[in-house]
């Protein structure tokens, strides 16, 4: 396995390196970033009134927070390997509104939950450091209700190199010269070592058993989207 890949994988490396910097730099995004993915979560796979609601790799909370705090009547459960991104999620939940939002530590690999008790599964950016992406989607599908949807946004490896180096530009951390931010978001963010192409996820979710997969790459953003329907 190469080494970007074995540390996309590792949860020592999200605790201790990955996840702090990461953190850092989502929750300031917030506004803009986190409330278009909401939008285009709540227009293609719209949650009934007091769904529950799983995020698989939640990392430092945003998305599972603002989902709950959108779907008030919903149960929203974000799950995480990394214990150390749990224990930051809960800490965002003093500052927001999301009673109805809990975080917990678990394994996309092998989610702890029973067969059939989410309406809605969601994940932004974590599928692609799944050891086995095909059995965390098998996993997805198992926890999924009849009839459930996923709504899952990764990275996608064939968006254009105009589009990565927008992104880099937009979401740049600061703190890193822009050139070696737009080469580490080329080159191992959006790179074929670590992030997928939207047909290689769509390919992987049929495997998984979906009755429904739709996967396209966002408009104007480098990453896409996949629909799955249980
Ligand atoms: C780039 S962060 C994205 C976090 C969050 N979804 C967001 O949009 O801000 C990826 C997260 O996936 C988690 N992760 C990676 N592999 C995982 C796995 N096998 N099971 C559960 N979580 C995983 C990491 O710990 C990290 O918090």
């Amino acid at each position: 396995m190469n080494i970007p890949r074995r540390l996309a994988n590792s949860r020592l490396f999200w605790d201790y390196v990955m996840g702090p910097s990461y953190n850092r730099h989502v929750l300031k995004i917030e506004r803009d970033l986190y409330s278009f993915l909401i939008d285009v979560i709540d227009e293609r796979c719209a949650p009934p009134e007091n769904a529950r609601i799983l995020d698989v790799g939640s990392g430092p909370g945003l998305l599972a927070a603002m989902l709950a705090e959108k779907y008030p009547h919903a149960r929203v459960v974000g799950i995480d390997f990394s214990p150390r991104q749990v224990r930051t999620a809960n800490r965002l939940l003093s500052r927001r509104q999301a009673g109805n939002c809990s975080f917990h530590v678990g394994n996309a690999d092998d989610l702890p939950h029973e067969d059939n008790s989410f309406d809605l599964v969601v994940s932004t950016f974590s599928l692609s450091s799944w050891p086995d992406i095909k059995r965390g989607l098998a996993e997805i599908r198992r926890v999924l209700a009849c009839g459930g949807k996923a709504c899952i946004i990764d990275a996608d490896s064939s968006a254009t190199e105009e589009e990565i180096r927008l992104f880099a530009r937009a979401y740049a951390s600061t703190g890193i010269n822009r050139y070696v931010n737009e080469w580490i978001t080329r080159r191992l963010v959006f790179g074929p070592a670590i992030a997928i192409t939207n047909h290689k996820a769509a390919t992987l979710a049929e495997n998984a058993g979906f009755s429904s997969v739709a996967a396209e790459k966002l408009p104007g953003i480098p990453f896409f989207i996949l629909e799955l329907l249980k």
